[in-house]
């Protein structure tokens, strides 16, 4: 853990001697930036979006111990952020730091990322190809899964799964993570809570969830 926070700040302090991030934080280096409004200036600028597309591969090989490379996780419990919408992804950053998102170490490392580095970040993972699971899972299950999802879960997260501008990918997603996130969210405990998925999972039983779980992680 020491190494690896070592190691983080080598990478931030590397970013911050960058030209290129002295000029990107120019007027934005104050912690209340809004990261939704800074995100949109950013992508309005291809010059800046590939300054801090570079500054987020950097900061990206911190994240890929668990997120993987390039975002795809290897991990069952850890959530890929390849191909993920960077809207999504920054408000997940801020509901960690705000703590309306509760995981221990998202919390820590989320807390030393300036507002363009989180940026840089997401745009990084948002630009990166989705290797999904391939690993077949029972038809039955996801005959079942599909039904749930055509009847509910694509409206906000799209018919292939792959969300928007406002709502999350979950084609492709870690299952065991998916399970957990469903189950958080029907329960409502303070770990993760969000009312529109709390509105759409509180009918679902465990076995819905595993089914919906199979179907969602097959997507490509
Ligand atoms: C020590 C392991 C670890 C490291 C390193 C790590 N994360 Fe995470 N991250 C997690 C875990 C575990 C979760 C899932 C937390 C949960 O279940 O809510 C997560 C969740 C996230 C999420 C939410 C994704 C979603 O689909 O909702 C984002 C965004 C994220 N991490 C970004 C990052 C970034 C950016 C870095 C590098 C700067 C990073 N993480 C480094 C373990 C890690
Ligand atoms: C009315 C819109 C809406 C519907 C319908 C909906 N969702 Fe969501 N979903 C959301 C929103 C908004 C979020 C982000 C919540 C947050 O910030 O934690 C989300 C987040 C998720 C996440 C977490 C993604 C991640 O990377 O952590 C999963 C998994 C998910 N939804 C699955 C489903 C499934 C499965 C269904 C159908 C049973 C469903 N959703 C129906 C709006 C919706």
């Amino acid at each position: 853990m020491r190494m690896t926070l070592t190691l983080f700040g080598a990478f931030i302090l590397a970013c911050l001697t960058s030209p290129a991030y002295a000029q990107s934080q120019r007027g934005q280096s104050t912690a209340d930036v809004d990261l939704a409004v800074r995100l949109v200036e950013v992508q309005a600028n291809p010059k800046l979006t590939q300054e801090l597309f570079k500054a987020g591969q950097q900061l990206a090989t911190i994240c890929a111990s668990c997120h993987g490379d390039g975002g795809n996780s290897v991990k069952p419990d850890v959530p890929n952020l390849a191909g993920q919408n960077p809207a999504y992804l920054l408000e997940q950053l801020r509901q960690f730091a705000d703590g309306r998102r509760r995981n221990e170490f998202m919390e820590g490392m989320i807390k030393v990322l300036k507002s363009d580095e989180k940026i840089a970040v997401v745009l990084f993972f948002s630009r990166q190809g989705v290797i999904g699971n391939k690993a077949a899972a029972n038809p039955a299950l996801l005959v079942k899964g599909k039904d749930i999802y055509t009847r509910n879960c694509w409206r906000c997260h799209a018919q292939d799964g792959h969300g928007n501008g406002t709502f999350a990918r979950i084609a492709g997603q870690q299952p065991v993570y998916l399970n957990a996130a469903l189950k958080r969210y029907r329960l409502g405990t303070g770990t993760r809570t969000n009312a529109l998925m709390a509105a759409n999972t509180k009918l679902l039983s465990d076995a819905d969830i595993d089914a919906v779980v199979a179907y969602v992680a097959a997507m490509d």
